[in-house]
This record gives structure tokens, C-alpha cells and sequence, in this order.
């Protein structure tokens, strides 16, 4: 089924240089960019962001993080996309991720782990709409034949 997911490189991507790499390995994947942003999120929206984590004892250091500096946020698109990526993503603890996922090869810190996936359906659509309330985009790619299959 297609899907689409709700990708950040955190600030802590920003600053080690890393957006590029990351893109380049979901665009490598097949999946269609259909959303990206520079952005430096403030508090509020942060929360509103990882509302779920709340009543968590990282929540305070977690909000501060992810408001310390601008990050890229990308809608993907794909066949479950979903769950392609957040098995690109790795583990939380990066020294729980395998190597070849992205925090197993980038990151060493919980705290620093580098990037965000939506984690389901429902989030993702909620993710979706608070960071792309303008909506994302639709178009064809000439490969799609080729990494997607004949009728698509
Ligand atoms: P994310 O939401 O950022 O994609 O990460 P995730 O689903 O893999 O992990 P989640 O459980 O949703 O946790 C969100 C973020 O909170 C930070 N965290 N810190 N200090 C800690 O024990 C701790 N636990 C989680 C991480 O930055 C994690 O990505
Ligand atoms: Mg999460």
C-alpha cells in the first residue's frame, strides 16, 4: 500500500553536515520526495510535536534539542513507506541499530540519534498535516516504471 511518512533530520544532521547523505539514501531507496523544509521550530510546536513523550523524564531535554537549531523535515512517499523507513532509520539507541541503517552508521547518542520517523499510520498523518499543513505534492517520475513496476 502507499504510504507516506514524516522524516526530520534533526538539528544535530544539520550541524555534522549530513542532510544530503540522508535524502540521498531514501531518494537511493525509491521512495518519492513529496515534501522538504529548512525550518527552526519553537517550543510550542515542538511539544505539539512529541506530545506522546510529554510525561517522559527526556521530554524536557528532548523539546530543548530539537528546538536548538533548524532541522529538515520531508514528507516520502511509497510502498509502505512506513515501515521501509523507519527500518532505514534503525533502533532509538543507536547502539542498538544495525549497521547500514542510519543511525547505526551515523549515530552513537539516544539523545543525538540524528533523525525522526513517523512510527504508524496514525502518526504519520498527524505529523503530516502539523509540519505540511500546506499539503504535500503529487507528480509523476519518469523511473517510477522501473522501481515501481510496470503499472505504475
Ligand atoms: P523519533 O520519534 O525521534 O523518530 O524516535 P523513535 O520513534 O525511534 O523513539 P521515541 O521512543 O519516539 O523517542 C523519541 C525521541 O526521544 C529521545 N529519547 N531519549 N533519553 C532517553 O532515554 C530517550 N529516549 C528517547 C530520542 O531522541 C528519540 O528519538
Ligand atoms: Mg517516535
Amino acid at each position: 500500500m502507499t504510504e507516506r511518512s514524516l522524516v526530520l533530520v534533526k538539528p544535530d544532521g544539520v550541524q555534522r553536515l549530513l542532510v544530503g547523505r540522508v535524502i540521498a539514501r531514501f531518494e537511493d531507496r525509491g521512495l518519492r520526495l513529496v515534501g522538504l523544509k529548512l525550518v527552526h521550530v519553537d517550543r510550542d510546536f515542538a511539544e505539539r510535536h512529541y506530545a506522546v513523550h510529554r510525561e517522559q523524564p527526556f521530554f524536557a531535554g528532548l523539546v530543548a534539542f530539537i528546538t536548538s537549531g533548524p532541522l529538515v523535515a520531508m514528507a516520502l512517499e511509497g510502498p509502505n513507506a512506513i515501515s521501509v523507513v523507519r527500518a532505514m532509520v534503525g533502533a532509538t539507541r543507536p547502539w542498538e541499530s544495525a549497521p547500514g541503517t542510519i543511525r547505526g552508521d551515523f549515530a552513537l547518542e539516544v539523545g543525538q540519534n540524528l533523525i525522526h520517523a513517523s512510527d504508524g499510520p496514525e502518526t504519520a498523518a498527524a505529523e503530516l498535516a502539523l509540519w505540511f499543513p500546506e499539503g504535500t505534492l503529487s507528480y509523476p517520475r519518469e523511473i517510477d516504471r522501473w522501481v515501481l513496476g510496470p503499472a505504475s
